[in-house]
């Protein structure tokens, strides 16, 4: 049955090109995802975009020595090709910073303070008399009370790592000019009110526990057990969403303020889909709005566990809160971290590899597979270029790439690159055909229920098979003495080349046009409606041409993992 199937994955902040971790632990799933299931026929939107408001960059930009709009620009265009090169497939790329996510954020800020989910609460909070503003609170620096470490951030201490409050830091400054002309002074805030919302979010969450990964449930009530806090939702910033009040002016006490960066950038899902609907002529609200058909709509979010929260907890409570009628997500894929040998990526230790580099070492359908395969599903995932090493020359060049070759290069040196007539089914033609009889259904399955390693640990196996088929069958032995029997090994062979191709499609996307381009495989014939295994297996019609194509993976030497090893930095410190 085709379905309509909206997916989101983390947004990815704007200060910087993404590492790998990001990569792998959002985007990438949710583009595999997409890409299966838009192969299976369902109706898929795919929406992503970067998230532009926040302390973090405001600091970019400052470091940068740009206006923090110029910055976010450039940085949006950067992050948007960066998506391109790892072959993102993004029905749209948005912005939170659009005008339609700031018009929502207002709209649901209004309707959740009519319902009570909003209050304007008073605290205490640095005020720096040289910088003229409230300082955010990794804006104020001073002498931890804890253990005294004399440059402790405000949020947190460096040091001893205690949850701080910029109010308690002893002899405080202000981290924007170093002064340390600072008052503690009466300022408002708005506050979601999460504990109001704790019993239908503990109902909700647990209406999902068998749908949802533990790792996302897990998460989620941890949060509820300990009991939600309200959470302040307005920052002393420049840069963000200004508070309005229904008028549509800046909402009194709330000048110099603008909305907390985690309340704006869930709904910039929205207000992307809502750009791509603009862009498109697309029907946002069939996605969206429950009033609108959203309840046919199967909304699916992917992200790192370190969004869990805010996915299950705060933004569900600006749904539910609002009154309106939106959708709030129906299934979500959480993931642990990759890490660098075990370590923390780190751009200033120079540890880690950043989306743009790694796409000047080898192409992206080597880091795709590799970071599918080893997905950070059931635990955290340690990237070594050992290991990256392994995945590409075992997996892609030895199983995938030397069957592909080996078959396509028979076929043009005996065949005259024709699928070939003749010859009866043995043993091997059995075998085959009961492995992909087991195995094509369960990886669908795998696709389905978003348990990416065992999709690509099986897919490994199909073409495992494929080989093993090549062996049993042995056209070159049958050749020399009876060529229909060769004939069918062939033909069985690029059947599978062709199968191998379609299969290989969400995951390593060029590789897959390659092979399919050389099999001569018409785009309408490449879906994934797979019939029978012996309709499949004898899909190419007799005298089909096809080319052997260029070898599809070079090896990575060993030499390549030194140099790697040494510019990018292998142990973590
Ligand atoms: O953790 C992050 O990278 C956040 N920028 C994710 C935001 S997800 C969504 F809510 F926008
Ligand atoms: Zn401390």
């Amino acid at each position: 049955m085709t379905e309509r199937i909206l997916i989101t994955s983390a947004l990815p902040y704007i200060n910087g090109v993404k590492h790998l971790g990001n990569l792998a632990g959002s985007m990438l799933p949710a583009d595999v995802y997409a890409r299966a299931m838009r192969l299976l026929g369902h109706d898929v939107l795919y929406i992503c975009a970067t998230d532009e408001h926040g302390t973090p960059a405001e600091l970019a930009a400052a470091e940068a020595g740009q206006s923090v709009s110029a910055y976010c620009d450039a940085m949006h265009s950067a992050q948007a090709e960066a998506g391109e090169s790892f072959k993102l497939s993004y029905d749209y790329f948005g912005r939170s910073s659009s005008e339609s996510t700031r018009r929502l954020t207002q709209n649901f800020a209004l309707a959740l303070e009519a319902n009570g989910f909003i209050e304007e609460r008073t605290s205490k909070q640095v005020y720096s008399v040289a910088d003229g503003r409230y300082l955010p609170d990794r804006y104020v620096e001073g002498t931890c009370p804890n253990c005294a470490f004399e440059a402790a951030r405000g949020d947190q201490c460096d040091n001893c790592g205690k949850l701080l409050d910029p109010v308690d830091l002893i002899n405080p400054y202000s981290a924007v000019s170093g002064s340390h002309d600072v008052e503690i002074r009466d300022t408002n805030h708005l506050y979601l009110k999460q504990a109001d919302m704790s019993g239908r979010l503990r109902d909700w969450v647990e209406s999902h526990t068998s749908d949802w990964p533990v790792l996302t449930t897990s998460i989620a009530m941890k949060w509820l057990d300990e009991g939600l806090r309200d959470r302040s939702i307005t920052r002393d910033l420049e840069w963000g969403i200004p508070v309005l009040n229904a008028d549509g002016e800046v909402r009194e006490g709330f000048e110099g303020k603008v909305f907390y960066v985690w309340f704006d950038a869930p709904i910039a899902y929205i207000g992307a889909t809502q750009d791509w609907a603009v862009k498109t002529g697309g029907d946002w609200e069939k996605f969206w709005r429950t009033d609108k058909g959203a309840d046919a709509t199967r909304y699916v979010q992917f992200m790192g566990k370190d969004n869990v929260a805010f996915h299950t907890l705060s933004f569900p409570t600006t749904i539910m809160g609002s009154g309106q009628p939106w959708k709030l997500v129906d299934e979500l894929k959480a993931f642990n971290w990759v890490t660098w040998y075990g370590g923390k990526f780190s751009t200033s230790g120079k540890r880690g590899v950043f989306m743009d580099q790694a796409i000047d070492i080898a192409p992206s359908d080597y880091w795709r597979w590799h970071l599918m395969a080893n997905a950070p599903e059931g635990s955290d995932a340690a990237f070594t270029w050992e290991e990256f090493q392994a995945s590409v020359n075992s997996d892609l060049a030895n199983v995938l790439g030397n069957f592909v070759n080996r078959i396509t290069k028979y076929c043009a040196g005996k065949f005259d690159g024709k699928v070939p007539e003749g010859g009866s089914k043995t043993d091997a033609e059995a075998w085959i055909e009961k492995e992909l009889s087991e195995r094509l259904p369960r990886l669908v399955e795998f696709y389905e229920a978003r348990e990416f390693r065992k999709a690509m640990a099986d897919t490994r196996a199909i073409w495992a098979a494929g080989n093993e088929y090549l062996t049993q069958a042995a056209p070159w032995t049958h050749y020399k003495t009876d060529i229909d029997q060769a004939a069918i090994g062939v033909r069985y062979g690029l059947n599978l080349v062709a199968l191998f191709g379609i299969l290989a499609q969400p995951i390593i996307p060029d590789t897959a046009e390659k092979i399919l381009a050389a099999i001569n495989i018409p785009s309408d014939k490449r879906s994934w409606k797979f019939g029978e295994v012996q309709d499949l297996l004898n899909a190419l019609p007799i005298g089909h041409d096809i080319s052997a194509p260029d070898v599809l993976f070079s090896k990575i030497e060993d030499d390549d993992v030194d140099t790697w090893t040494e510019h990018f930095g292998g142990q973590p410190t």
